[in-house]
């Protein structure tokens, strides 16, 4: 089954606009005979200025988050509703870091991917296990659960706009990258998880991304691997020189 390769740069909290503006319109430049899908998740303050950039190109505009409600009282978030405004097409979610550091549950995710999904927009959810999860020997026991409550009541029908990031938290920003074997390991049984949920047909064409520690010089093996179908890249999409190379991978 060919499924395209889908290289995403999660630019997370950094960049000013101006910064912002400069890498965008150097990777529109370098991209535009890229061969893959392209996408960049900016900051939300970013987001106009980059949205302006990537208009009418192959890159994707991507959120880092989004509020579980269309509206209302809810101090500090971003709704759906604002982030269409400015043409963002995907939004990540369930991200290690709003997971870990902002303690956003199964639940909370479950609630942002349907309403992300309602409102038209592709999704990004991130799963992955802890180190002391991976020691433990629950790796699948943990992407199974993060997998089946992130898409929890989500209709077969919005699968083609669902995305899913294996990122083992104990290899993100760490510059410890899994192995091609033990990455491939997980993202052939998040196959099959996908597969008894919504049948082989979906499991076969369902995009899952590696994201953790991916750089220039491990991209091409990971992406070698028969169920990686692209990456989430943190640290090295900040700069031109170290995403170009893994977004153009051969
Ligand atoms: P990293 O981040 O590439 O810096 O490890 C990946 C991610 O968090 O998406």
């Amino acid at each position: 089954m060919a499924r395209n390769y889908y290289m995403a740069g999660n630019w997370k909290m950094h960049m000013t606009r101006s910064e912002a503006a400069t890498l965008a319109q150097d990777l529109v430049n370098k991209l535009a005979d890229g061969k893959h899908k392209y996408l960049v998740a900016p900051s939300f303050t970013l987001l106009e200025t980059v949205s302006a950039v990537v208009e009418n190109t192959n890159i994707r505009l991507g959120a880092q988050n989004c509020a579980p409600e269309e509206q209302g009282a809810h101090t500090g978030e971003v709704s759906v509703l604002q982030l269409k405004e400015l043409d963002v097409q995907t939004i990540i979610l369930g991200h290690s870091e709003r997971r870990h550091i902002y303690k956003e549950d199964d639940a909370l995710i479950n609630k942002k991917v349907k309403l992300a999904l309602k409102h038209g927009f592709e999704v990004i959810l991130c799963i992955g296990e802890l180190l002391e999860e991976r020691e433990a020997g629950k790796v699948e026991e943990v992407c199974e659960r993060q997998t089946v409550k992130g898409l929890e009541g989500v209709d077969a029908g919005d699968l083609h706009n669902v995305v899913i990031a294996y990122e083992p938290v104990w290899a993100i920003g760490t510059g410890k990258t899994a192995t091609p074997q033990d990455a491939e390991a997980v993202h052939g049984f998040v196959r099959k998880v996908i597969a008894r949920l919504y049948g082989q047909d979906a499991a076969d064409k369902i995009i899952i991304q590696y994201g953790g520690s991916v750089k220039p010089d491990n991209a091409a093996q990971l992406m070698a691997m028969e169920n990686i179908d692209g990456a989430l890249v943190g640290g090295a999409s900040l700069k031109t020189d170290s995403f170009i190379p893994i977004a153009k991978f051969s």
